[in-house]
Formats: C-alpha cells, sequence, structure tokens
C-alpha cells in the first residue's frame, strides 16, 4: 500500500463482535517518514482478546510483546488528552475509549490523515491546532477595563457558563478535522473544532470581539464558508459537542455580518 489515504465509515466497519479469547488481527498502517527506505504498509498482528480490552491495552500489548518500533501516542488513556486520536476500521475514534469487542476481530488502524505524520499512528495534531488557534487568536480577548488583574471576576449566569463550558469540552483530539471532506482537500481550513472555538469565545461576555472581528478571521472558504455541512465532524467527535448547531448558527451569523 503506497497511498495514505482513508475512508470514513460508520463505527464497526468490520461489522464483527470479537468475544473474550477470540485472536484478534490488528491490521497497522506502518511507515516512518524520517527513514527514506521505509514504505507505507500494513502490518499485521494477532493478539487474544482479554476482558475489557481496549485498543490503547492491545496496541500496548504488541508494543510490549511483538513489536518495541511500533509508535503511537497516548497520555491520559480517559479521554482526556486527545492523543490517542487514531483511524479505528476507516473511521475517526480514541483508541483508549474503543473497546476490541466492539471492532474486532478485524481491527485495521491507521494514522489520521490531514495532520503531520510522526510514524506509524502518531501524528503531530499540536502543530495544526496551535497554528489554528494562533489563526483565529482563540483566547479571551479581555475588554480594556477587564485587564486589571486586582479586580474581582465578573459573576456569570450560571446557564450561560454551562453553555460556554459545553464548546469548552473540546479536547482537540483532531478527529472532526480527519473526518471532514473539505479539510482533506482544504491545506488552510480551520475545521469544525475552529469553528466551535469561535462558537465558544463569542458566547464569553468577557469577549469584546463583535461580530465583524469574527468575520475578519472566519469569513472565508477557509472559515466557516468552507464548510459544506458534510457533518462527519459531527457523527465522529468523541465528546458529543454540538457541531452541527453550531456550525449552522454561527454561518447564519456570518452570512448576516457580510451582508452589512
Ligand atoms: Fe475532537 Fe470533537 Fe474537539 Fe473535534 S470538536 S477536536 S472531534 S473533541
Ligand atoms: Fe467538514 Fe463538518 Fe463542515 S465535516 S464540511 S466541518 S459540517
Ligand atoms: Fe488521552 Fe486517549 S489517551 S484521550
Amino acid at each position: 500500500m503506497t497511498e495514505h489515504k482513508i475512508n470514513v465509515v460508520p463505527r464497526g466497519g468490520n461489522g464483527g463482535q470479537a468475544a473474550s479469547g477470540q485472536k484478534l488481527k490488528f491490521h497497522i498502517m506502518r511507515f516512518n517518514p524520517a527513514d527514506p527506505e521505509s514504505r507505507p504498509h500494513l502490518q499485521t498482528y494477532e493478539l487474544e482478546q482479554t476482558a475489557g480490552m481496549t485498543l490503547f491495552i492491545a496496541l500496548n500489548e504488541i508494543r510490549e510483546n511483538l513489536d518495541p518500533s511500533l509508535q503511537f501516542d497516548f497520555v491520559c488513556r480517559a479521554g482526556i488528552c486527545g492523543s490517542c486520536a487514531m483511524v479505528i476500521n476507516g473511521r475517526p475514534g480514541l483508541a483508549c475509549r474503543t473497546l476490541a469487542q466492539d471492532v474486532g476481530p478485524e481491527i485495521t488502524l491507521a494514522p489520521l490523515p490531514v495532520f503531520e505524520l510522526i510514524g506509524d499512528l502518531s501524528v503531530n495534531t499540536g502543530k495544526w491546532m496551535r497554528a489554528m488557534s494562533e489563526r483565529l487568536q482563540a483566547w479571551c480577548h479581555l475588554q480594556e477595563q477587564q485587564a486589571d488583574l486586582t479586580r474581582l471576576e465578573e459573576r456569570m449566569d450560571p446557564e450561560l457558563a454551562e453553555q460556554i463550558f459545553e464548546l469548552d469540552r473540546c479536547i482537540e483530539c483532531g478527529c472532526c478535522v480527519a473526518g471532514c471532506g473539505t479539510a482533506r482537500m482544504r491545506e488552510d481550513f480551520i475545521g469544525a473544532v475552529g469553528i466551535n472555538k469561535i462558537a465558544r469565545f463569542r458566547l464569553d461576555p468577557r469577549d469584546a470581539r463583535t461580530d465583524a472581528d469574527y468575520y475578519d478571521v472566519i469569513g472565508d472558504d477557509d472559515g466557516v464558508f468552507g464548510c459544506m455541512s458534510l457533518l462527519g465532524c459531527h457523527d465522529v467527535c468523541p465528546k458529543d459537542l454540538p457541531l452541527q448547531t453550531q456550525i449552522a448558527f454561527i454561518r447564519r451569523k456570518m452570512a448576516a455580518q457580510g451582508f452589512k
């Protein structure tokens, strides 16, 4: 296999349900871009499934017992850090939150597309997220009078705080970007993760920016108008963020701003 292309298919694309003690076959994309001799190919490993085995546990077992050269990323093992995102049977997801029994017994793993490949299943989502966040200035732009650190923070309506928190649950895993046809075609597209960030700061009363300011950063085809409503982002987000609603809402607001 020479081309690094993965299609997004429904969860459990292989259709199987592996029982405990059953043999699992992992077909894992191997490629080391730093090695001129390396060519992308699928390598197969066999493991016996144990009760409650996640793909995180399986990959560690493969690395410990079968192949110490296998590269993949994990930090929290609890669906919080976002670093274990990969393409599982054609669908972006978190390896630490995926049970082998739900996707086996034949499991194909590949790195997320769009992001820079470090090696095998490891990609540099941090570099992409940082560039996107800098471009969108994804931080709270405080009103001048609020920039006094000794001032008590303004109270916030709990309902509004809850709405902001809902969008702040994004773990920057990159699944929505990997599952988006536009992001695959358009290198600078900010993806659902970027649009969600704007939605989050737009809600925040401490942020002094207006819709005209937001339009300046996302009012083009690399921003909200590049989104073709494919909704792969919404389907694959492991945190179930309301991406569909937020994208539609921000697009309406930016379109209204564009006609002003
Ligand atoms: Fe991951 Fe969802 Fe955030 Fe996208 S919006 S980066 S899929 S948590
Ligand atoms: Fe992509 Fe989601 Fe829009 S998949 S095209 S960002 S609706
Ligand atoms: Fe942190 Fe999976 S290891 S989300």
